[in-house]
């Protein structure tokens, strides 16, 4: 008998550099794949899914096909992986063990990257895309948050050496090089979850917005200052100039315009602080530590929000306690050896 292949997969945490709270409204979002990821390494057999984690005591046992609800399971990353094994209709199962170092709760998107190197492993061979939509569903019916595509399509699709510049509305991609002669860094500050926080909320407000003006993403702040309900105005508000927030931010991302990177970042945290209500006192605190700091252009709060990490983005070597996170390569099966 011979030995069963053994598989390994690999998915990439992200950080979102600009662009938050905008993908679900069709908006601009700018993630970065990080060198800080998720790998899978397991044998294809039977018609279980069977895994260990590093980060996780026991094992988590699905039977395939998986046509219960996922967000019923117990522990909540066995909700994940059997929402994408029903998602795919994977018939086939896996025995394999997970390790991770991309902290859950941390805003790097360690669900979605978990989802992606599930997709991969249960055998997905379509697009990027695809895997992200996928995972995407998947995740709305393992924690039933409505989230949008971000995560899933950057993790997807990055390309090493570069940020993912998403068109929401046309999920299309533009991957901008990402200069060496920055650091990118990364604080982890407060454990979060979405699930039972505000982020429902400010989809249904950017809804509101939206059914008074249409799309956010072609709407004008003077059309958003008419909004008549005033909290689905300042959250409109935000969307709106966070997208040509984006758009500044990779124009001068290709012009090498740190300065300007840096203000955009300080801004982008303000629109979140001030119009969007996502942060925290303990974020607007370590932001604006950061943004005290000599050799730091700028820098604010990534993620989903009400905790999670803090993005700066400050010359080589001015920050010692922090991660400095490289571009890198998304969700992908290694080649043996690996
Ligand atoms: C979470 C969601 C994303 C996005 C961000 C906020 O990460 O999963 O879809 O909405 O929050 O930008």
């Amino acid at each position: 008998m011979t030995n069963p292949t053994v598989l390994s997969v690999h998915a990439p945490g992200r950080v979102n550099l600009i662009g938050e709270h905008t993908d679900y409204t069709g908006g601009l979002a700018f993630p970065m794949a990080i060198d800080r990821g998720t790998t899978l390494t397991a044998t294809r057999h039977g018609s279980d899914l069977v895994l260990t984690s590093d980060d996780a005591p026991g094992r988590v046992e699905v039977t395939l096909p998986f046509e219960g609800d996922p967000s019923s399971l117990e522990p909540q990353w066995a909700s994940f992986i059997a929402a994408v094994a029903a998602e795919l209709g994977s018939t086939e199962g896996l025995e394999g063990h997970l390790r991770s170092d991309i902290p859950a709760g941390a805003g790097l998107s360690s669900s979605a990257a978990l989802m992606c190197v599930i997709g991969l492993a249960l055998g997905f061979e379509g697009s990027p895309l695809e895997l992200a939509q996928h995972a995407r569903r998947a995740e709305h019916a393992a924690t039933g948050v409505p989230t949008g595509i971000m995560d899933q399509y950057c993790i997807a699709a990055a390309v090493a050496g570069h940020a993912t510049l998403i068109d929401c509305a046309e999920l299309s991609i533009e991957q901008v090089p990402v200069p060496d002669e920055i650091d990118i860094a990364v604080r982890f500050i407060a454990h979060r979850t979405l699930r039972g926080s505000s982020y429902s909320d400010r989809v249904d407000e950017c809804a509101r917005a939206t059914s008074e003006v249409g799309p956010l993403r072609a709407a004008t702040l003077d059309l958003v200052n008419a909004i008549t309900d005033p909290i689905a105005r300042k959250r409109a508000r935000h969307v709106v100039s966070e997208n040509q927030r984006v758009r500044d931010f990779a124009d001068a991302l290709r012009r090498a315009d740190y300065p300007a990177l840096g203000r955009l970042l300080r801004a982008g945290h303000a629109s979140l602080r001030d119009d969007f209500d996502t942060s925290t006192p303990q974020m607007d605190a370590a932001v604006d530590e950061l943004n005290a700091t000599d050799g730091v252009f700028g820098a604010r709060m990534t993620g989903g929000g009400f905790g999670g990490c803090v993005v700066a983005i400050c010359e080589p070597g001015a920050l010692q306690d922090a991660w400095i996170v490289t571009p890198s390569a998304g969700a992908r099966v290694l080649p043996p050896g690996d």
